[in-house]
């Protein structure tokens, strides 16, 4: 049983609120909000005032922040205001202040994940795995919609839910870059039980289906 969360950076951005009703109407429960400063990533998206528009026309949806930015902590409460439900911030942005990070996220009352881009091993998130509610594993290198799916991602996967049940652990195992529903699969059969889709959600002719096929793995 996987959960679909969908990135509305694959959406028509011109009219945000419709696309998340639509979203919303298939089934979908969580909105995925990345969010780039062309800084930590080579990419500028949209920050805490889109958000705070958003969460104000569609109330109903889980928002899943994703922080590719060099400051996680300080931006954390603005997320937090505009009505964030889960922050997920980089370890590579913040790898000395990662403590630091996951507290202030956890004052704002947000839960609170940490992400591993591709190149990072995914033991050196392992200290911090009690303290979590969501692990982030990328499927590509962050900053852009529509990258190819790297092959090595699902044991990345495989490798921090083994470390999971080793402790008795269970924060949430998202993965997001390239996911669809094959690669979702892989993803799903490793230990990912939320999936982020992009561009194969919006591009769907039927994402309806592809929202009970996610429902399925
Ligand atoms: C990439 C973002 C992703 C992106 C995924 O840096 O974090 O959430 O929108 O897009 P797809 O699913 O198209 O790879
Ligand atoms: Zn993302």
């Amino acid at each position: 049983m996987s959960e679909l969360s969908a990135s509305v950076l694959s959406a028509d951005l011109s009219d945000l609120a419709a696309e998340c009703r639509r979203t919303r109407d298939c089934g979908v429960k969580m909105i995925h909000f990345d969010v780039m400063d062309g800084h930590f990533v080579p990419n500028i998206s949209y920050g805490a005032p889109v958000l705070k528009c958003l969460k104000k026309a569609v109330p109903d949806m889980v928002y899943d922040v994703h922080l590719m930015i060099s400051e996680p902590a300080r931006y954390a409460p603005d997320f937090a205001k505009a009505g964030a439900d889960y922050i997920t911030f980089h370890y590579e942005a913040v790898p000395d202040a990662v403590d630091k990070t996951i507290a202030a996220i956890r004052e704002t009352g947000c839960k609170v994940g940490l992400s591993i881009n591709p190149g990072t091993d995914p033991q050196v998130i392992f200290p911090w795995l009690d303290k979590l509610d969501l692990v982030l594993v990328m499927g590509v290198n962050p900053g852009f919609g529509g990258q190819s799916f790297m092959p090595a991602t699902p044991e990345r996967i495989a490798a921090v839910k083994a470390e999971c049940v080793r402790r008795g652990l269970s924060p949430r195992i998202e993965v997001d870059g390239g996911v669809n529903a094959q690669t979702g699969a892989l993803c799903a059969d490793a230990g990912a039980d939320l999936l982020v889709m992009g561009s194969a959600f919006y591009g769907a002719k039927d994402p309806a289906a592809l929202a009970e096929t996610v429902r399925g793995l």
